[in-house]
């Protein structure tokens, strides 16, 4: 039995990305949720629309629930064929927390959230297997203002150690209030997508040498999307910012291309490193 699964799929675009899977995927679908009340409410919303997902909880900011439901999966079934890293936060522009509280939380969630969740996912995957990172718009590397800071990011041999370690001087200097004139830019959301992408490269590197054959992971900016996280001002519904990710979650058995790529919501890769930054979709 194939298994996949979506983070964050209570709500949002990671709702709309469990439905089409129920729809589309030949398998299991499970969408999990930190909150189990607010999951088991999504659950029966799709139920209610003749759809047949299963429900865990996961909270991708505790290390204890993402081995539990680790264990839980190589327990039930033994393997993972789709994993859809779609949960994570972000601060609204009027949020009054000291700016270095903002950076490590968010930092904390969207990158070591998906690089935990990953660690201890990934040695389940079975042959064939997709992943999806949720990026953004502002997980493209020209987001970052300093050149010397791109640099580092754009390193062929960059480790997940060395990414973390940029990443946590990112929270440290925003704790210090000295990220803009590091070159970090005023965003932490950025800083964290920027992050998420990167890692999307060196896993797709790591895939490339594994002896399972043929996984595949992409980056991908889902478009703006009318969710809680835009405060609804997105333009696109949920279904229609779960048409890129869901693509990338059901690429066919040897795909050639997209793998390790930063796709955007029209399905296309984006130069990360170059540009352009497309418009929205
Ligand atoms: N909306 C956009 O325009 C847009 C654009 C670019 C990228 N994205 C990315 O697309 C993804 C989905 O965004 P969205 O707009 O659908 O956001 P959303 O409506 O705010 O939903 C976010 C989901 O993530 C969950 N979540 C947050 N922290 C979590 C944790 N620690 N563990 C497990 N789940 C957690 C939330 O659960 P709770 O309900 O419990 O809070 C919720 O289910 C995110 O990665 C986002 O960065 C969105």
């Amino acid at each position: 039995m194939k298994v996949a699964v979506v983070t964050g799929g209570n709500k949002g675009i990671g709702f709309a990305i469990a439905r089409g899977l129920c729809e589309k995927f030949d398998g299991t679908v499970y969408l999990t949720a930190r909150d189990e009340t607010r999951g088991l409410k999504a659950i029966e919303e799709l139920k209610k629309n003749g759809l047949n997902p299963k429900f865990h909880q996961l909270d991708i900011d505790n290390l204890e629930s993402i081995q539990r439901f680790r264990d839980y999966i190589k327990e039930k079934y033994g393997g993972l064929d789709v994993l859809v890293n779609n949960a994570a936060i972000a601060y609204k522009n009027a949020a009054t927390e000291p700016f270095g509280e903002q950076a490590e939380n968010t930092v904390r969630v969207n990158y070591f959230g998906v690089l935990e969740t990953c660690k201890a996912l990934f040695p389940l995957l079975r042959p064939r297997a997709r992943v999806v990172n949720l990026s953004s718009s502002a997980g493209h590397l020209l987001r970052i203002p300093g050149e010397n800071l791109r640099k580092k990011f754009v390193d062929p041999n960059l480790t997940e150690e060395q990414l973390s370690e940029l990443m946590k001087e990112f929270v440290e200097s925003a704790k210090k209030n000295t990220h803009s004139e590091e070159g970090w830019g005023n965003s932490a959301y950025v800083v964290s997508k920027v992050g998420v992408t990167a890692l999307t490269f060196i896993q797709q590197r790591k895939f490339d040498c594994d002896e399972r054959p043929d996984l595949v992971v992409n980056a991908v900016h889902p478009g703006y999307v009318d969710t809680d996280m835009t405060s609804h001002k997105g333009p696109l519904t949920i279904e229609e910012g779960a048409v890129a990710p869901l693509h990338c979650a059901l690429l066919p058995p040897g795909v050639k291309s997209p793998r390790g790529k930063y796709i955007w919501c029209d399905k296309k890769e984006v130069d990360w490193i170059s540009g352009p930054v497309p418009s929205q979709c």
